[in-house]
């Protein structure tokens, strides 16, 4: 069935009301003059009948009953009787009053569809408001899974315009990563299913991918039949950050804890150790080469027992920082990689400048280096350089701050562009059985207390593969750095 709507109605109904009996006056002398014609001789009032009913319907009640009474006198002066004068018998009167009675029947049944039709489009517009005003991406679509209809939600979530969502097929929002994901939608839908807060991940039109909640539910036509779907999507993605974050965060504290427990137990055979070499120190058959092995071997230990205090967390800052070469602590860092470097065929080269100096922690400075020389050993394990370069430099991009630069570089197998935004996260490894992926997390955190920064350039170009990680110091002491 087809609905008429009168949506002028509302608008002529609620204007002045002389507009309205003028309309109604209007309806009346249209159908006086359709009464003239051949085919309405036989029924003298349907076309009164009809004036009625348009005029309940577009101009309300009261212009109705004025319509009703317009068309009984019309009716009575020049159709009732042959030719055009007033007929006041009871017989007259009495067709007159029945005449008036329908019309006032139809009046009221038209005001009430009127009445109905204006409840329901303003229910209409209302829901249509609370869809269009959501902050929810609300949107549906065909069985097929052309979008039928997009709210302003949708087009700040997903970024395309009401104009260019409008036709499209809905797998336009879906990333290529998950191919499946809408065609298991849309067949859940066909069986009639609901999908319910279902999360996933969508693209938007900058290419960007965002988290969402989604609910899938059925549209059904007045006869029942299933003609398509209504998508209601949240935006979630603060949320999952929130929640990746938390989770680091707990890995952390649960690495953390088991880290203190380990270093409480080293603590003891750590001691020992440092007694037993403090003896052999002591013996004088040790020969020079040993000698020097034996102040590395001190050297390490030293830094061993510094991150077991560290971790234990009862770590009272006791070294402060002081005037380091940089240089100097390069080259000690490397010197302990000597035989690795030997073993896996791999050439060092250095380039010193004189002079780089800066004040700070020597320890944790030994340490970058030490995190990142391992690294460029790592990736390459079939031979290749390494390039350590150390010199007096500028932060141009910070108050022109004057400070060192340390270069190390390698020929190795390179950081996929994919892996480079993760490389500083806390258990990002790909060395998944020697790998804590702690290195360049601490690394990062060391080189930021110092008011430094640290950035790589890696490629994987066959041939031209290798990594570039550059460190900048300042040369003043960070007040981040406790005196
Ligand atoms: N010079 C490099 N060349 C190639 N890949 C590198 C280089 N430096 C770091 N990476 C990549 O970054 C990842 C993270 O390094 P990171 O030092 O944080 O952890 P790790 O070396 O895996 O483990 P560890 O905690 O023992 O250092 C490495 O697993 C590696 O994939
Ligand atoms: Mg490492």
């Amino acid at each position: 069935m087809v609905a008429v709507k009168f949506p002028i109605a509302y608008r002529v109904s609620e204007r002045s009301w002389w507009l309205r009996y003028l309309i109604a006056t209007g309806f009346v002398l249209v159908a006086l003059i359709l009464n003239f014609l051949p085919p309405a001789q036989n029924l003298p009032f349907l076309f009164f009948f009809g004036a009625v009913a348009l005029t309940a319907r577009v101009c309300g009640f009261g212009p109705s009953i004025y319509s009703t009474a317009l068309s009984a006198i019309a009716a009575d002066y020049f159709f009732l009787h042959p030719g055009t004068h007033w007929g006041f018998s009871l017989i007259d009167i009495l067709r007159m009053l029945l005449f008036a009675s329908v019309c006032l029947l139809i009046a009221s049944l038209a005001q009430q569809r009127s009445k109905a039709q204006r409840a329901s489009e303003m229910n209409q517009a209302r829901l249509a408001a609370i869809v269009q005003s959501s902050d929810d991406a609300i949107l549906s679509k065909t069985l097929d899974g052309i979008i039928t209809s997009w709210n302003k939600g949708a087009e700040r979530l997903y970024g395309y315009t009401e104009a260019e969502a409008l036709g499209k097929h809905v797998s336009l929002l879906s990333p290529p990563e998950l191919p499946n994901d809408i065609p298991m939608i849309m067949s859940k839908l066909r069986s009639g299913d609901q999908v319910q807060h279902h999360e996933t991940t969508r693209i938007r039109k900058d290419g960007t991918r965002i988290e969402i909640s989604v609910s899938v539910s059925p549209v059904h036509d007045l006869a029942g039949n299933l003609i398509g779907a209504s998508t209601i999507a949240r935006d979630i993605t603060a949320r999952k950050v929130a929640e990746e974050t938390l989770r680091k965060t707990e890995k952390l504290a649960a690495t953390g804890r088991l880290a203190a427990s380990i270093a409480h137990e080293i603590n003891n055979p750590l001691e020992a150790v440092t007694n037993l070499l403090y003896l052999l120190r002591k013996n004088p058959s040790l020969d020079e080469k040993g000698r020097k092995h034996l102040s590395f071997a001190e050297q390490e230990l030293e830094r061993v027992a510094h991150i077991s205090k560290q971790t234990l967390g009862f770590y009272r800052q006791v070294s402060s920082p002081s005037r380091i070469d940089v240089a100097r602590t390069l080259e000690s860092a490397l010197s302990v990689y000597t035989h690795k470097l030997e073993g896996r065929n791999i050439r060092a080269e250095t380039k010193w400048e004189s002079g780089t100096e800066i004040q700070a922690l020597a320890g944790e400075i030994r340490q970058v280096f030490s995190n990142l020389i391992a690294n460029s050993i790592d990736a390459m394990p079939r031979g290749g350089t390494l390039t350590l370069k150390v010199s007096k430099s500028h932060d141009w991009g910070n108050g022109n701050r004057r400070g060192v630069r340390v270069v190390i570089a390698d020929t190795g197998s390179g950081i996929a562009p994919a892996q480079q935004s993760k490389l500083f996260e806390p258990f990002f490894t790909t060395k998944r059985d020697v790998g804590t992926g702690l290195g360049l997390w601490v690394s990062k955190s060391i080189v930021q207390k110092h008011e430094g920064f640290i950035q790589v350039r890696s490629s994987v170009r066959p041939g031209k593969s290798g990594t570039v990680f550059s460190v900048f110091l300042p040369e003043s002491k960070p007040a981040s750095v406790a005196a």
